[in-house]
């Protein structure tokens, strides 16, 4: 965590005092990004992730400088999982108020004729049945507090899709539709329902996408398409998070909202 990334913000400052988010993927990148960011914001923070040693060391980062958090290893596929990090929340801090889906998986370009029936599984399960079942777990304890937010991570893939990346794409406009499904669903419960589309974005993730050819090519590739000039980082999107996860964003439902350096337009 850099220097900054663990600095209190100041007490008038802080957008979500009282509350506790559950992240996924929070163990790396923009998940972790979230989870010290929300942290910083007075957050109680669920730290979930496949890589349950990760999800640890982030939790212990938030907790030595003052922060609440906790961490649980959560394969997102898996609904006793998705149950068990809401009811994590509720048991530990005492309520959910947010719930940030932002675990998922990448591809390589790969031509539709070479992707195998078992990667193109694995990345609907992970990207949008986790989704989904994050969303079923959280949701009755929402309306039972009477509101909440959920968010998640889809891509600009999924409103700007590239080439080769036909899977991943394919799960990440699934998610967008999902997101504005639900907003309508849930809008009577008070429960706000958005999504985050991020452009290409320097993590660890990033490399995955351009696969086994030259790294510094497929950035130069990714990093051509964006008209601001640079690639996201984890805490472009971490910040875009964390307004629409705070009452500022009181009136925001259904939102695909890009972090995207223009990339979209
Ligand atoms: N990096 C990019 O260029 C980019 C761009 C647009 C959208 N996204 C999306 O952003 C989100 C975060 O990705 P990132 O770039 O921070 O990647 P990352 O690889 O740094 O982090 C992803 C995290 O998700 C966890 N994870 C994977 N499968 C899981 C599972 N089944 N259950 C629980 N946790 C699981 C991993 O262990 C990892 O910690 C993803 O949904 C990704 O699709 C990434």
């Amino acid at each position: 965590m850099s220097a900054e990334g663990t600095q209190p913000a100041g007490e008038a400052m802080l957008r979500l005092a009282g509350k506790t988010a559950v992240i996924t993927g929070a163990a790396s990148g923009m998940g972790r990004a979230g989870a010290e960011l929300f942290a910083r914001h007075g957050a109680a923070v669920v730290v979930a992730d496949l890589d349950g040693e990760g999800a640890e060391r982030v939790a212990e980062a938030i907790r030595e400088v003052g922060g609440r958090a906790t961490a649980v290893r959560v394969d997102v596929t898996r609904e006793e999982d998705a149950r068990l990090m809401v009811e994590t929340a509720v048991r530990e801090f005492g309520r959910i108020d947010v719930l940030f889906n932002n675990a998922g998986i990448p591809m390589p370009f790969t031509p539709v004729e070479e992707v195998r029936l078992e990667d193109w599984q694995r990345i609907m399960d992970v990207n949008v049945k986790g989704v989904f079942l994050g969303c079923r777990a959280a949701v009755p304890h929402m309306k039972r507090q009477g509101g909440g937010v959920i968010l998640s991570t889809a891509s600009t893939a999924g409103i700007r899709p590239r080439p080769g990346l036909n899977a991943y794409c394919a799960s990440k406009g699934a998610v967008i539709a999902l997101t504005k499904s639900l907003a309508l669903e849930l809008a009577p419960w008070k429960i706000r329902v958005n999504c985050i589309n991020p452009v290409a974005t320097d993590t660890p993730m990033l490399n995955q996408f351009i696969g086994g050819g030259d790294l510094e090519e497929g950035r130069r590739r990714f990093l051509e398409t964006v008209p601001l000039g640079r690639l996201a980082q984890p805490e472009d999107i971490a910040r875009a998070a964390l307004f629409l996860a705070s009452d500022e964003a009181d009136l925001i439902t259904g939102v695909a909202l890009e972090v995207d350096g223009g990339r979209c337009v």
